[in-house]
């Protein structure tokens, strides 16, 4: 029977990986995953992960399945640490196995719309954004991003561009350390595509990888908190793989602002979309999801005033930021 599988596409980052594993020079860069190396090319884990992961072990009473939204306590110290005074009862909230499956759920569920929308992507963008609405069978169009000649954000074809958005579509945009040209917008142009998108009755969609390593925690999270102060539909997804160095854990959540009438049909499709494609998080591994969310565990991540660990923006943070810039 497998004779008839067919040749699957290898994904070109990994491709790089080997390149880069079997080439013998001891001065090479690894520019293909965007993992943290330090000096000796290891991937340390940050001493306050290794404090929340030895009272999860201690401190856990059971194993019992979680919501299918995952645990409702990380999503709401997530969503008050990133979106501030913005995040509240307007929004429903899903803990996936890192940002890559809260991307999934959000393409799952506007492509089964009774009328999906057009996902806006910017030219060049993350590489799997593609891979995972096709997966999902979504609806995707792209407008120029970056000029990599120029090495400059071609903003003002981005706007044109979106002149051909109907109202109700929807702009997948990053937040911060936009991947892969490392460009972000000014302050003066997001408010100008903002102006756009709200005018056009366009839905912001903001992917959120890199917090903290552009000029601070609460810094890096200005853009998704426009959003959210703003419009009355959004959405943001948020990997904490690169944050807190937790990539393996699968770390993440989904985060959808709608109007009171539509919130709880929301929730049950989030958690109808969960169940039916997406193993998370009743399968996924557990302790990355936990680390930010368990009892003071949650102060030493997320609010960086547990033990051991320090203000946001400075230690591990700026540390690790500062080396990568
Ligand atoms: C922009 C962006 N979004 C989402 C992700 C996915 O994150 P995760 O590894 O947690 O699935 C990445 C990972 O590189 C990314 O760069």
């Amino acid at each position: 029977m497998f004779e008839k599988l067919e040749e699957y596409p290898v994904d070109p980052i990994m491709i790089g990986a080997d390149y880069f594993a079997q080439d013998p020079r001891r001065d090479k860069l690894n520019l293909t995953v965007g993992i943290y190396q330090d000096q000796d090319g290891q991937t340390p884990v940050l001493r306050a992960v290794k404090e929340a992961e030895r009272r999860l072990v201690e401190t856990q009473m059971t194993k019992s399945y979680l919501a299918l939204t995952g645990d409702a306590e990380y999503c709401a110290v997530l969503g008050q640490e990133i979106l501030g005074a913005a995040f509240g009862a307007d929004w429903v909230a899903a803990q996936t196995s890192g940002g890559a499956v809260a991307l999934r759920v959000m393409a799952d569920l506007l492509a089964q719309m009774p009328e999906p929308p057009n996902v806006w992507l910017q030219t060049p963008t993350y590489g799997n954004y593609v891979p995972i609405l096709s997966a999902a069978g979504a609806r995707f169009a792209a407008v120029p991003y970056y000029d990599p000649i120029a090495r400059q954000i071609t903003f003002d074809q981005m706007l044109a561009g979106l002149n051909a958005a109907r109202p109700g579509d929807v702009f997948l945009m990053q937040g911060v350390c936009h991947n892969p040209t490392g460009a972000d917008m000014t302050p003066e142009q997001f408010a100008a595509l903002l102006d756009l998108l709200e005018a056009r009755g366009i839905i912001p969609w903001i992917d959120l990888a890199y917090l903290g390593f552009a000029q601070g925690f609460d810094a890096d999270c200005a853009m998704a908190r426009q959003v959210a102060a703003r419009f009355a539909e959004c959405i943001v997804c948020v990997t904490l793989s690169k944050s807190f160095g937790i990539y393996r854990d699968r770390a993440g959540a989904l985060f959808v602002k709608t109007r009171q009438a539509d919130r709880a049909r929301m929730h049950r499709a989030v958690s109808a979309i969960v169940r039916a494609r997406v193993p998370c998080p009743r399968s996924r591994p557990i302790r990355g999801a936990y680390h930010p969310a368990g009892s003071d565990v949650k102060g030493a991540l997320a609010a960086g005033t547990g033990p051991d660990a320090r203000p946001r923006g400075t230690g591990a943070y700026r540390y690790r930021r500062d080396r990568t810039e």
